[in-house]
């Protein structure tokens, strides 16, 4: 059995985007807190509502509220997943563990990569929201400047996706990602991966890091 993931990197360093290789390869279900939230906003949901100005500054959402989401969308008895932006903080990885894991067999990838180049990476994303496909305009420009090679839709840009929002993003990560480093090495479910080599090559480390 393929262990549990958990991508964790901050804003930028590729979760996303090795999360969609991983479940293509491996037949991963994807929990992304992140598109769930936004999913949330689309539907003007009374959870949507409540968040929206949250994340539009770049701010965490509370702990519980993701979790509540999380929950309602994986089922580990029938699959394992990639887990995409959760946890976030201490609490987090105790409430993952405690409410969702309970001790399944689970490897925690953090995404190591230099602050620095997350900026141009992230003012550089385009989206496709129906097909989820993510492109940039530098290492994965669209065939069609502007539409989704797979479905032909219109790419957009995050509305968190500002650069003093990634700045602040970047600023909250931080501030909460080194308890969470903590609490997965006390675990011995930690492994660093370099996170700045090309999409090819992080996917290479992601796929050995699975076969182990
Ligand atoms: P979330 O959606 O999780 O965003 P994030 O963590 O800020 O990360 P991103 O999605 O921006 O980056 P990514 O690592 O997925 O990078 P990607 O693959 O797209 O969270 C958004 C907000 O939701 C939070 O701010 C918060 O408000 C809320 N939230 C979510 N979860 C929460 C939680 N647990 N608790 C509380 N609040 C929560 O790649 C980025 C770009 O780089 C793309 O253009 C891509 O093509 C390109 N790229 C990727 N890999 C490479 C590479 N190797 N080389 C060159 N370019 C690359
Ligand atoms: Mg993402």
């Amino acid at each position: 059995m393929k262990p549990q993931l958990i991508l964790l990197g901050a804003p930028g360093s590729g979760k996303g985007t090795q999360a969609k290789r991983l479940v293509k390869e491996f037949g991963y279900g994807h929990i992304s807190t992140g598109d769930l939230l936004r999913a949330e906003i689309a539907k003007n949901s009374e959870l949507g509502n409540k968040v929206k100005s949250i994340m539009e500054a770049g701010n965490l959402v509370d702990d519980m509220t993701v979790l509540e989401l999380l929950n309602a969308n994986c089922d580990l008895a029938t699959n394992a997943y990639i887990f995409d932006g959760f946890p976030r903080n201490g609490e987090q990885s105790k409430l993952l563990e405690e409410h969702v894991l309970k001790g399944t067999a689970t490897k925690a990838v953090y995404f190591k990569i230099d602050f620095e180049v997350l900026i141009e990476r992230i003012t550089n994303r385009r989206l496709a929201p129906k097909s989820g496909e993510i492109y940039n305009l530098i290492s994965k420009a669209p065939k069609v400047a502007g539409k989704c090679d797979v479905s032909g839709e219109d790419l957009i840009h995050r509305d968190d996706d500002k650069e003093e929002v990634v700045r602040n993003r970047i600023d909250v990560f931080k501030k909460t990602i080194e308890p969470v480093l903590d609490y997965y090495k006390s675990l011995g479910n930690l492994v660093e991966i370099d996170a700045s080599g090309s999409a090819d090559t992080v996917f290479g480390e992601l796929v050995k890091i699975v076969n182990k």
